[in-house]
């Protein structure tokens, strides 16, 4: 093998180990699924309406960092913190990818 091909297998292996760890980046797809439980207050598409604020099209950094600060209590709201905390951080990721393509 040529060093060229060394470092192709070498990619593709560090590639796949990559997807099948799956801690990526979120997955807007896997998102939709996990956001059943918050279509009864922020509406199908997270439009929102009084007081459940609109979360569809939120910034992936400040919808993870809304997320954050209620699964830790940082922020104070008792409906959002008892939902954030049943939320894994790759939960988090792909609910913030989900709304924010919204
Ligand atoms: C029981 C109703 C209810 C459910 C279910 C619910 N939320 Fe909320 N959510 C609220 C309310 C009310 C607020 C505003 C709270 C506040 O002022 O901090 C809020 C705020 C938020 C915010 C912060 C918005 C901002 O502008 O900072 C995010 C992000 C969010 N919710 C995401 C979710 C996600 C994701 C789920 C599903 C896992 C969910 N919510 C389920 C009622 C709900």
């Amino acid at each position: 093998m040529s060093k060229k091909q060394v470092y192709a297998v070498f990619a593709s292996v560090l590639l796949f180990l990559v997807s099948i760890t799956g801690f990526a980046a979120g997955d807007a797809n896997a998102g939709k699924d996990k956001s059943a439980a918050c279509t009864s207050c922020h509406g199908v598409d997270g439009q929102g309406s009084e007081p459940n604020t609109k979360i569809a099209g939120m910034n992936v950094g400040k919808f993870k960092e809304a997320m954050q600060a209620y699964k830790t209590g940082a922020r104070n709201n008792a409906m959002m913190q008892m939902f954030a905390k049943k939320l894994s951080d790759q939960d988090i990721e792909d609910l913030a990818a989900y709304y924010a393509a919204k």
